[in-house]
């Protein structure tokens, strides 16, 4: 029997493990032991997930959270580490992008576990991004390499990975996986009346939340957007600190903004939306599992099928540049088709590797 050790602490990171852990919990020889480092700790960036998607429950959880980057990195580091040694594994596995997938690659390098990364070879070639640095990272010490897409495998190449003694495996995107499994469960939230036609946005980067002008064009840029369609805002805490807490230009009241919301709730705004503005990873694929035009508030994006296929505008963080893409896509919805990021069989794959003899 194989034991994986999986470290996760962070709302995306849930998704993907839903998919992932229900895969390994099927396997005959493979066991999972879930460590959450409590990087996202509010019940509905969190416990909520565990409950509607069926993740097991973390047999740890580091309560480790809302402390600067480095602060909460070495701390999970070390918890981390404490329970390694206690768990001795056969396999540490790792998700995306967050300090907790860089604590818990490092964690694990240090007293010689091998690790797993999931997500692995996404670039945004933009170093100023505290999830690149964690990717790039995590990537270049980790033992098997989970790619979601060609691009991903390619720029592992194009580092010269083929050179490291690693398994690179093209598996598709566990988040594909995710939303075929759950997308029939879509559930309509709670008490909310919704406006017959809207815009979904999310917002949550570090490099658009905490830079006042960028922060005030994205936001002049949505109350504009909204007087033509509204806009449902589920708005992650870090945003709601940082607009109650500065001297930004109100939020037009054609913009509903609302708690964090749940995966099935998520799913149910997707299937309604007209379109997605945000500046999310995830929901720019979900934009396109459901066949929704995105907007992505940034300069880049990992995911750059979606964008040369015309599905997603990189509009960055302009105003007049967002206005522009929202008026594009009102004028011409792109022609979706399907299998950018696999079958729906990531997981499936990531599992029987695991399995594999020589592992
Ligand atoms: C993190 C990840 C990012 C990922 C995102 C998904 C890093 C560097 N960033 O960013 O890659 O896309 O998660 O959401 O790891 N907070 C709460 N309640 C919560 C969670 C967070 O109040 O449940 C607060 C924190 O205390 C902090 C702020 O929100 O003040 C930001 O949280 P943090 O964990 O630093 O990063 P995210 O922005 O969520």
């Amino acid at each position: 029997m194989k034991k994986i050790l999986s470290i996760i602490g962070a709302r995306p990171q849930f998704i993907k493990a839903a998919a992932v852990s229900r895969e390994i919990g099927r396997r005959k020889g493979l066991t999972e032991v879930i460590i959450h480092t409590g990087q996202h700790f509010d019940h509905n960036m969190s416990q909520v997930f565990f409950e509607q998607m069926q993740i097991p429950e973390p047999v740890y959880n580091l309560g480790i959270h809302s402390l600067p980057h480095g602060a909460m990195t070495g701390r999970m580091l070390e918890r981390a580490e404490e329970v390694m040694l206690k768990e001795d594994p056969d396999w540490v596995m790792v998700y995306g992008d967050t300090n907790s997938t860089l604590a818990g690659a490092l964690a694990a390098k240090k007293i010689g576990l091998p690790v797993a990364h999931v997500e692995a070879g996404l670039r945004s070639f933009n170093m100023t991004m505290p999830e690149e640095i964690n990717r790039i990272l995590t990537d270049r010490i980790a033992d098997l390499l989970f790619c979601p897409t060609q691009t991903a495998l390619d720029n592992l190449e194009r580092e010269g990975f083929d050179h490291f003694d690693k398994r690179v495996l093209l598996t598709g995107d566990v988040m594909y996986d995710a939303y075929l499994h759950f997308s029939d469960l879509r559930k309509a939230p709670t008490g909310l009346k919704l406006p017959d036609k809207f815009g979904l946005v999310t917002l949550h980067r570090a490099e658009n939340t905490d830079q006042p002008e960028t922060l005030k064009q994205i936001v002049e840029a949505l109350n504009e957007i909204a007087e033509e369609l509204p806009l449902v805002l589920p708005i992650h805490p870090r945003t709601f600190k940082v607009i109650n807490h500065s001297k930004l230009p109100a939020m037009s009241n054609k913009i509903l903004v609302i708690e964090p919301m749940s995966y099935l709730e998520v799913l149910y705004l997707l299937e309604k939306c007209f379109l997605v503005l945000t500046d999310s990873g995830g929901l720019q694929k979900e934009a396109y599992f459901a066949e929704r035009p995105c907007i992505t508030l940034r300069t880049e994006t990992e995911w750059t099928e979606l964008a040369e296929a015309g599905y997603n505008q990189v509009a960055g963080t302009r105003k007049e540049a967002i206005i522009k893409a929202f008026r594009g896509f009102v004028r011409k919805k792109p022609e979706f088709t399907s299998g950018l990021y696999g079958i729906g069989n990531a997981a499936k794959m990531i599992a029987d590797a695991f399995l594999q003899p020589e592992l």
